[in-house]
């Protein structure tokens, strides 16, 4: 399983990559718009900091200018990955840069139909946002288990991201299911660490320590 980190932090971005653990990253308007800071320079320092791909959201709506912006996007770094919504502009485009070998991130995927169009546009990657339905009660991991069951019938290259993570029950069940990545915000990365269990257990095997005849 592949971790990306849901970030355009830098220092978390970092910090991540530290842990020897990061595949990638995954940013959008709202994560970028949060760092203040110029937002093509932000993008190749990521890149820099990362070597896996990082995803960047386009904002353009008719596929002309979405192969632009995209193109444009690219151009930042070599594992620059644009981001696209799943809408009828944006699989035309996606098709387009797909056969230039610019990779796609089909973005913002709430249907299995959603997902079998990317894919069949030549998607690299989709990611279904299992948090924003998980919001409006309905299960977003079942989401999940349907894309990758049919992607299964067929030879597409397209790797799911469970995306909109909010808890790290979240990352499991997305293991359980084989998704092959996950995008993780820093703070449930973190969380992943954690059992009170261990940290008890490095207490009293510190305190047995220091009683052992050295
Ligand atoms: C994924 O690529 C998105 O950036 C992200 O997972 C959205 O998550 P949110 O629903 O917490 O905004």
């Amino acid at each position: 399983m592949k971790f990306f980190i849901d970030t355009a932090n830098l220092k978390e971005i970092r910090e991540a990559a530290g842990w020897g653990i990061l595949d990638g990253v995954t940013t959008n308007p709202t994560l970028v718009a949060r760092e203040k800071a110029p937002f093509a320079d932000l993008i190749r320092e990521i890149c820099r900091a990362v070597p896996g791909p990082v995803s960047v959201e386009c904002v353009a709506a008719d596929a002309g200018p979405l192969v632009e912006e995209a193109r444009r996007l690219a151009g930042l770094a070599p594992n620059v990955v644009v981001k696209i919504p799943l809408t009828r502009e944006g699989l035309k485009a996606t098709r387009t840069l797909s056969q230039e070998g610019i990779g796609v991130n089909t973005t913002l995927i709430f249907s299995t139909a959603q997902a079998l169009l990317a894919a069949k546009a030549g998607s690299r990657f989709v990611s279904p946002f299992i948090g924003r339905l998980d919001d409006i009660s309905q299960e977003g991991m079942d989401l999940v288990r349907e894309i990758l069951a049919v992607y299964e019938n067929y030879t597409f290259q397209t790797e799911v991201i469970v995306a909109s993570i909010r808890h790290p029950r979240h990352v499991i069940e997305a293991a359980l299911l084989g998704a092959p990545v996950a995008t993780v915000p820093f703070s449930v990365l973190d969380k992943l660490f954690h059992h009170p269990l261990t940290d008890i257990g490095i207490e009293n095997f510190l305190k047995d320590w220091g009683r052992a005849v050295k």
